[in-house]
């Protein structure tokens, strides 16, 4: 919640957006848009942001025995473009599931989201605009880190011919980065109604509504982007049902998932297992998968 205020305070913008890089407290102070700045628990943050890495403490050189606050490379992370993510995280809602936890291993029932807010999350997006506004902006973060990887590495978007149908695409940001680079190809972003109906307007990118659980629109190639995570596994192979009717003779079907699988070990371990407590509390039955999984679900669903 340090990180949060310093996010909220703009404390890295602040700081990136200086020529040093580097601030002293009442630099920073003067930058604030507050009507009654409060110098010493502003210390107390940024103090404990230095500890935990966000920021450095330099010896300054112009005052000898005073120090600045630097910005480092996790406090780059957190300047406006990039910190959605962690307004999404950190939000009330998102973690009120949280505590209700340890009542799902218990007891079964409702899911801790559910049990936490009397809904489940889909629902909750649909009934409050702005928090489907913060989700959504959230997701459009995350996956930005995502979709920058993905654009990198994967080169098979080049010979589909025809339609690409991002299926629960959200805003439609991925979509909409994938037909920047592959031009040739007709974006679509399948998503709920209410969900389409509060995207912006992308080049190259058709926003339609419907319900991935009923159909999906005729496609030559279809995403499904951190998607199947959210479902169990009957929920999982209906929508790959939908897919599979919804593709031609040789049509392409691209998932990208985290794949659990212990021998991809790497720096993201930890993560990984904590968006799978994510999903536990944030969904009815979804998690983190396996490859084999994936293929096994995929075999179920006719693929
Ligand atoms: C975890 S987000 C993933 C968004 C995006 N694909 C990404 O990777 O950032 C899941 C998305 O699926 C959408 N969704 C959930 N249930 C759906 C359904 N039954 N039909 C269509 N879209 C759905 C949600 O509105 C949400 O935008």
């Amino acid at each position: 919640f340090g990180i949060k205020a310093a996010v909220l305070l703009r404390i890295p913008d602040i700081l990136s957006d200086s020529l040093e890089k580097s601030m002293s407290l009442e630099e920073i102070a003067a930058r604030l848009q507050g009507t009654n700045i409060q110098l010493a628990p502003l210390r107390r943050l940024l103090d404990y942001l230095v500890v935990k890495k966000v920021l450095l403490k330099i010896q300054s050189l112009e005052v000898p025995g005073e120090f600045k606050y630097g910005s480092t490379e996790l406090c780059e992370m957190l300047t406006e473009s990039k910190f959605a993510r962690l307004l999404m995280l950190q939000d009330e809602v998102v973690t009120s599931g949280w505590h209700h936890i340890h009542e799902f291993i218990l007891h079964g029932g409702e899911v801790p989201f559910q049990r936490a807010q009397g809904m489940f999350i889909w629902d909750y997006m649909e009934k409050n605009p702005e928090f489907l506004g913060l989700f959504s902006q959230g997701m459009v973060a995350i996956s930005n880190v995502t979709m920058d990887s993905v654009l990198q590495t994967y080169h098979g978007f080049d010979e589909i011919r025809g339609v690409l149908v991002d299926v629960g695409g959200g805003f439609g940001a991925d979509i909409g980065r994938v037909v920047e680079k592959y031009p040739h190809i007709a974006g679509v972003n399948y998503e709920l109604p209410h969900v389409a109906h509060a995207a912006p307007a992308i080049p190259g990118v058709r926003h339609v509504r419907g319900d991935m659980m009923e159909n999906i629109p005729p496609a030559d190639a279809i995403l499904l982007k951190t998607i199947l995570h959210d479902f169990d596994d009957d929920e999982v192979i209906l929508v790959l049902q939908n897919c599979y009717k919804a593709l031609p003779h040789g049509g392409k079907l691209i998932i990208v998932d985290i794949d659990m699988d212990p021998a991809e070990r790497g720096p993201f371990e930890s993560l990984k297992f904590a968006f799978d407590l994510v999903l536990l509390a944030l969904t009815k039955g979804g998690k983190e998968r396996t490859s084999v999984q994936f293929t096994e679900l995929l075999t179920q669903a006719q693929f």
